[in-house]
């Protein structure tokens, strides 16, 4: 599809309200059903949604206090709900066989007794997650809390989460799924090319990777981003780059300043060469009193690690349709391939094993707890690996070592995958248990 680029503006998803709060719990209700929205100028696309927003609405949680989000599948197919990032009980978590019939209802309870960080929810049906996702069942998750309002990091409506993905269209504006090429539209907030006013202050920005197979190169033009966040929250200190890579179901934060480029025409986010975002800056409206400190969040000590543990990812391509591998297996929800004391500290080396002719990259993410990156084969960590990770890109061929510490009450059954969904749907994806 042609259409008129930069001549809707960029929305930024609606904050969903609660239906009731209690003491200690927000409760929300939220509809699952198909609506129809217009990605592409003039166009009218049939999706999927929570809520009939193609960018689901954000929901905003305080550290401390527990969200419960009551889901009706209105679908005519299964679904359910995985809060990525998210420290849950098993129960909770979405797993890939726990499922949402049509016409039922399921609540999902979030103690948010982690750090405040930019979560994200999104569908993990087995071997449907793709095509869920891909259509639209993806939405903010944004946990809060004192210490980081203590900051004065630019907060309000200069705090602004962009959902960046890619999609396929027909003629019509349908979506196509499955065969992706080289024509795909990248969509910001669920839009294609949009523009964002913005004033002469800084603002912040909660980028995700919610593609299903991307790694965006982000740059606004060699202008100063100062990444101050990662998946699992605030990063020791701030670092100023000039892009920063995000790649599928990884989370970055930057601080942009828009007071120097007042004036000189507007500015353009890019992957790579290609806008995909405009900025129109306009003067600013009122004192900029935000600004990033020099020292954040601290990260946790690195405890001693008394297990090592190595993880293959691969894709079979010799049978179709083609299988993903970890360690050599497919997916079985009645396999458990890791078993792990609560408690336990251990070291995981990841290892990408695909080859030419099909090297295909793999991010690889786990449930429950975010991980710090220790190295690369390569060498040292990219910037992106900074902070806690709960998603981490590894290229073909390569190879990085992640330590974590599985501090949790919970007992049970969690995955890890690749997250690129339509290898996880192809069965790369493995099951771990916390045991005591
Ligand atoms: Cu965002 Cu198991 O996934
Ligand atoms: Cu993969």
């Amino acid at each position: 599809v042609t259409f008129a680029p930069f001549t809707q503006r960029m929305p930024v998803p609606a904050t969903l309200t609660p239906s009731q709060t209690t003491a200690d719990t927000d409760i929300y209700t939220l509809p699952i059903r198909t609506a129809e929205a217009e990605l592409i100028p003039g166009l009218r696309t049939p999706v999927l949604t929570y809520g009939g927003q193609f960018v689901g609405p954000t929901i905003r949680a305080e550290k401390g206090r527990r969200t419960q989000v009551t889901f009706t599948n209105e679908l005519d197919r299964p679904t359910n709900v995985h809060l990525h990032g998210g420290h849950v009980s098993p129960e909770n978590d979405g797993h890939p066989m726990d499922l949402i019939a049509p016409g039922q209802t399921r609540a999902y309870a979030y103690p948010n007794a982690q750090r405040a960080s930019t979560l994200w929810y999104h569908d993990h049906t087995h071997g449907l997650e793709a095509d869920h996702i891909y259509r639209g069942l993806h939405g903010f998750y944004l946990i809060e809390d004192k210490a980081e309002r203590r900051f004065n990091l630019p907060e309000g409506a200069y705090d602004v989460p962009i959902m960046l993905r890619n999609a396929q269209f027909d003629e019509n504006g349908a979506l196509v799924f499955g065969h992706p090429d080289n024509r795909t539209t990248t969509l910001v907030n669920g839009k294609a090319q949009p523009y964002l006013p913005v004033a002469a202050r800084r603002y912040r920005f909660r980028l995700l990777n919610s593609a299903l197979k991307h790694v965006y190169q982000l740059n606004i033009g060699g202008v100063p981003l100062t990444k101050i966040a990662s998946d699992g929250g605030l990063l020791p200190a701030p670092v100023e780059q000039t892009e920063v890579v995000v790649s599928s179901g990884e989370r970055v934060e930057i601080v942009v300043d828009f007071a120097p480029h007042v004036g000189h025409g507007p500015l353009y986010l890019y992957d790579g060469e290609n806008p995909i975002l405009r900025f129109d800056v306009s003067p600013a409206d009122g004192r900029d009193r935000s600004g990033v400190p020099d020292v954040l969040v601290p990260l946790p000590a690195l405890a001693a690690a008394t297990v090592e543990r190595t993880v293959v990812m691969s894709m079979d391509m010799s049978l179709r349709p083609p299988i993903g591998l970890i360690n050599g297996r497919p997916f079985d929800p009645n396999r458990v391939d890791i078993q792990v004391m609560q408690g336990a500290t251990e070291i995981w080396n990841i290892v990408n094993a695909d080859v030419s002719p099909f090297p295909f990259d793999h991010p690889f993410h786990t449930h429950l707890l975010q991980f710090q990156v220790l190295g690369r084969d390569t060498g040292p960590s990219l910037p992106e690996d900074a902070g806690l990770k709960d998603t981490v890109y590894v290229p073909p061929l390569g190879s990085v070592r992640i330590q974590m510490t599985f501090d949790t009450p919970y007992l049970g059954r969690y995955m890890y995958h690749c997250h690129f969904p339509e290898h996880s749907a192809l069965g790369m994806m493995a099951q771990m248990e916390i045991i005591p």
